[in-house]
């Protein structure tokens, strides 16, 4: 949520911003600016809308000169979306500059400190604070005007700062939020995120809670709250820039669904070894698997529709029960946590502001915590005693797709494993279930193939206004992850329905010509979907259903079909999300919406 970028070096800044910040768009994109040093003051310009208008503003960056200057791309919490509200925001002397991602929670009080001391405000933003407080802290020396503002604030964070009285450097600190630090040769960087500097170099810091860096062009020097140097050692990035980049594709959406073959592939072969489930990262003993009592699933968004799948598998695999909770509704409900609870997170950032808290909350009530992340190094996966990461590389559309499939490869993984490990997985069974994973990668690839069919019952459907999915077991936890994908990208109405729970209210908006979307891929559950795919042709729908081939007489009743390959019933959902994925995209393509930048969305919610 909210894109940072900073660049220090030999170069005219502006046009390194305005790239950085285009890698950086998913992360929002209400507005955008820049903030660059010329030598003798802080030059800003901001612009509502997307980074197009403000690159259009300063040409490209050309308008602007200085080789040190920040940047953002906003998703707006505090005060509407508007040039004024955009960062960088200056403090009113015009000596500092900064850019934020995250909520500065005691801001009010801040303002009204300020407000008293004289100060003038013009956005409506907690970020504007932080510039005023800094400036009122500022005493010549840096350091200690940011930490001193630091321990004022309350709330998550990623800054970066820069100040007129020292034009060499740029500021940059973060918690609860993320930030990044680029090693050049003679130039630095931060950035919020990986891809936004990719082009310039793969040398990394990772900073933690509270770490202060101080980049120059030559150098830079991280502190901790106590202005004691910490030594960092870089990490290497070494993923492929194409990763980074559409490769042809119209969007990173399309690029992302195609990708997934290899994504799951990638995240299971390795842990599959001489045909055993190798989980290195585990340190969870036998004894300690037979203590626990219960598991507990906490994620959001299409994270948390993974752990709704994950319930009917862990409960299936290894017969502990689970419970599976949003993030934002878990850490504030007093949940009954104690050290026999395995609690699982779930993330593809690894950032998310509620699952982070959710994961604290679990620690401080004695869990045990294992977390599912996609990107290495982050909040969540530092936080939590093991992780697992995702292998599906860099994603930059904001709805998910090959994060979304190689975190049920996790949960595949990690349920044969616990199952085997407490002994209540037989021999055969253990075997059959591995080989049916490592034919996952294949049979994904072979689902993708009907990409051409999707696309035309797509355009029989783009004008519909609602839709409803129907689904029983994990074809209704698949259901809801269908439904969710089709509305944050093109603006349909759906929901998802426990297929025999429907005639309990929701019937009463099916009528003629209403879109049902029925997944009906599991066969002990196949003649129950045929009853409730008639209960609603009989109030005039129109079915789609789901299926794998051998469950061809649901043609009897739905006009179009989506086929997929068979798999043992607790992987069906890795195959039956792979059309509705592409129904999804395709729908909003013939509709002409932002596909990669859904309104009003961001892909990584670093505020509650
Ligand atoms: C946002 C994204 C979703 C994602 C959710 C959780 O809403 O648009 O695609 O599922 O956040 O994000 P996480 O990074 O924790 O998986």
């Amino acid at each position: 949520m909210c894109g940072i970028v900073g660049y220090v070096g030999q170069d005219q800044a502006a046009p390194i911003l305005l790239e950085g910040l285009a890698k950086l768009e998913y992360r929002g994109y209400d507005s955008a600016g820049v903030a660059v040093y010329d030598g003798t003051s802080i030059q800003v310009v901001k612009s509502k809308g997307r980074l197009k208008v403000l690159s259009d503003k300063i040409h490209g960056g050309a308008d602007m000169t200085g080789n040190i200057g920040i940047g953002h791309t906003r998703w707006a919490t505090h005060g509407k979306p508007s040039d004024v509200n955009a960062h960088p925001h200056v403090s009113e002397s015009g000596k500092f500059a900064i850019v934020h991602n995250g909520v500065i929670e005691n801001y009010l009080e801040l303002k009204s400190d300020l407000l008293e001391k004289g100060c003038h405000f013009v956005s409506e933003t907690d970020t504007e604070v932080v510039a005023q407080l800094l400036d009122y802290n500022y005493k010549g020396n840096l350091l200690e005007a940011v930490i001193k503002t630091l321990k004022k604030i309350r709330g998550s964070y990623a800054f970066g700062i820069i100040c007129k009285d020292w034009p060499d450097r740029i500021i940059g600190v973060r918690k609860e939020s993320p930030l990044i630090v680029g090693l050049g040769k003679g130039e630095n960087f931060i950035a919020s995120d990986i891809p936004a500097i990719l082009s310039h170099t793969r040398e990394i810091y990772r900073l933690q809670e509270n770490e202060i860096a101080v980049i120059q062009a030559d150098g830079v020097t991280v502190y901790n709250m106590d202005q004691e140097v910490i030594e960092k050692t870089p990490d290497h990035i070494n993923w492929d820039i194409s990763a980074a980049e559409k490769c042809g594709y119209e969007h990173f959406m399309a690029k992302e669904i195609m990708e997934q073959p290899k994504a799951v592939h990638d995240t299971i072969s390795p842990r599959i070894k001489n045909g055993r489930i190798v989980l290195d990262n585990i340190t969870l003993t036998k004894e300690q698997l037979e203590n626990i009592s219960r598991i507990m699933i906490v994620a959001c968004g299409s994270a948390y529709h993974v752990g709704v799948v994950a319930k009917y598998v862990f409960e299936r695999f290894t017969h502990i029960p689970v419970e599976v909770d949003v993030a934002s509704e878990f850490r504030y409900r007093d949940p009954i946590i104690d050290e026999h609870v395995l609690v699982l997170v779930i993330s593809q950032s690894g950032e998310t502001a509620d699952t982070l808290a959710a994961l604290r909350e679990a620690k401080r009530l004695g869990a045990r915590t294992i977390s599912i992340v996609n990107v290495v190094g982050s909040s969540i996966a530092n936080e939590s005693d093991d992780v697992l990461y995702t292998w599906a590389g860099p994603e930059i559309a904001v709805a998910t797709t090959k994060a979304y499939s190689t975190q049920l490869a996790v949960i595949y993984l990690l349920a044969i494993y616990i199952a085997e490990k407490m002994g209540v997985i037989s021999e055969a069974d253990y075997q059959y279930y591995i080989s049916e994973l490592q034919s996952l990668p294949d049979k994904i690839a072979e689902t993708l193939d009907s990409k051409a069919h999707v696309r035309a019952v797509a355009e029989q459907f783009y004008q519909k206004k609602d839709v409803f999915f129907i689904g029983r077991n994990i074809d209704y936890a698949m259901s809801l992850e269908g439904s969710l994908k089709l509305k944050e990208i093109s603006y349909i109405h759906s929901e998802a329905y426990a297929a025999g729970e429907l005639k309990h209210g929701t019937i009463s908006l099916i009528e003629n010509g209403t879109l049902v979307i029925a997944l009906a891929t599991q066969k002990r559950l196949f003649e129950k979907m045929m009853s409730n795919i008639k209960e609603v042709k009989a109030r005039g729908a129109t079915v789609l259903g789901v299926t794998t081939y051998s469950n061809q007489q649901i043609e009897k009743e739905a006009e179009y079909v989506f086929y997929i390959p068979e798999i043992c019933d607790m992987m069906l959902p890795s195959l039956a999300v792979i059309p509705l994925q592409m129904f999804a995209y395709n729908i909003a393509n013939l509709k002409g919406c932002d596909i990669d930048k859904p309104r009003n969305l961001a892909k990584s919610v670093t505020v509650e």
